[in-house]
């Protein structure tokens, strides 16, 4: 693995960017125009929100965009002394000529407290002559309405599972990846719409071989597929206890889960599973949630494990 794939593939203009429609949209109408205000980009991991503060700054600014750029990670410069002072500095040279702004990217920020925040905003106030600033951050709950109300914000969902699909095969096409088409689905079901961890999860399986197929996918991304787990529901409602917890232990050996990692793939199976009604599965989410909790809270997980399995037994047992 010389260079990781997501970065190689990482779109460098807003047009290339995948989903989002609405922010690409307007992100394209800045770079037209060549100026935007202050941006905040909101949205789980892997769904463009770095990807597009740097192609925007590419695309307003051309090829040597990055002298005109201050790139922080708010989690390595917690202390705002070290922000403020960088700001300070970058913010006194000039822009590249040609433009009248420089643009500060602070990734990240929701790691900031919410006192530095406080000490943010009067940053971003007194640079924004020659300083456009763009945050981004996963949860936009974190940032004070002080910092908010000053940005434009932009919401970033996570992807489509069929733009998954089709950026995984794009760069499997480029890499030279044989790559099955229900390994395809595969990895646009495990990646829950994160890009990063579809690309990542292609790279991995990849580099066993050149071929990649769907059972390596769902081994190499500790996912267990949807049949294995209908299986697991389907041997509490009709073979027993017994024989529902050897499928439960088969499952855990075979793709390497932890307790919590079962119970949340469960979780997310169970909505599909066609053999139970409405109440039963009412039921069988409680007894989960409850497994679930009780090994965060440091139980034992073959024990709570077990538990659970004989809660869903009962449940759905004739
Ligand atoms: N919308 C997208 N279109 C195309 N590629 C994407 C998109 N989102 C993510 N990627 C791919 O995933 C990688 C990671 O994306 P990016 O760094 O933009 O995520 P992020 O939203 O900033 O996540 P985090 O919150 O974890 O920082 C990129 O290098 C790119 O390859
Ligand atoms: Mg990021």
């Amino acid at each position: 693995m010389s260079e990781l794939w997501v970065e190689r593939h990482r779109p460098r203009s807003v047009s290339g960017i995948k989903g989002q429609r609405a922010v690409v949209d307007r992100l394209r109408a800045y770079a037209e125009t060549r100026t935007f205000p202050h941006l905040m980009f909101a949205g789980p991991p892997g769904t463009g929100k770095t990807t597009a503060a740097l192609a925007l700054a590419r695309d307003v600014f051309g090829e040597s965009y990055r002298s005109n750029l201050l790139e922080m990670n708010a989690s390595d410069e917690r202390k705002l002394e070290s922000i403020r002072t960088k700001v300070k500095q970058f913010a006194r040279t000039a822009p590249m000529p040609g433009t009248t702004f420089k643009v500060i990217f602070l990734d990240e920020a929701d790691a900031l407290t919410p006192d530095a925040q406080g000490a943010l905003r009067r940053i971003m106030e007194q640079y924004s002559e020659t300083c456009r600033f763009i945050l981004s951050c996963n949860y936009s709950s974190k940032i004070i309405e002080a910092i908010q109300s000053r940005c434009a914000v932009f919401r970033f969902r996570p992807l489509d599972e069929d733009k998954v699909l089709e950026m995984v095969t794009d760069v499997a096409h480029k890499e030279g990846v044989e790559l099955d088409a229900e390994a395809a689905e595969a990895i646009a079901h495990v990646s829950l719409g994160d890009l990063r961890k579809a690309i990542t999860s292609l790279q991995v399986a990849a580099s066993l071989g050149p071929h990649v197929t769907r059972e390596l996918v769902y081994e190499t991304t500790a996912t267990a597929p949807p049949e294995e787990l209908h299986g697991f529901f389907l041997a509490c409602k009709e073979d027993g206890f017994q024989p529902a917890r050897r499928r439960m232990k088969g499952i855990l050996d075979q793709f390497g889960l932890a307790g919590t990692d079962l119970v949340n793939q469960l979780h997310r199976e169970l909505g599909d599973v066609t053999f139970l009604d409405e109440v039963q599965k009412l039921g069988v989410t409680e007894a989960m949630a409850e497994a679930d909790f009780r090994m965060v809270e440091g139980g034992g997980e073959s024990l709570q494990l077990d538990a659970m399995a004989a809660r869903i037994c009962m449940l759905l047992g004739n």
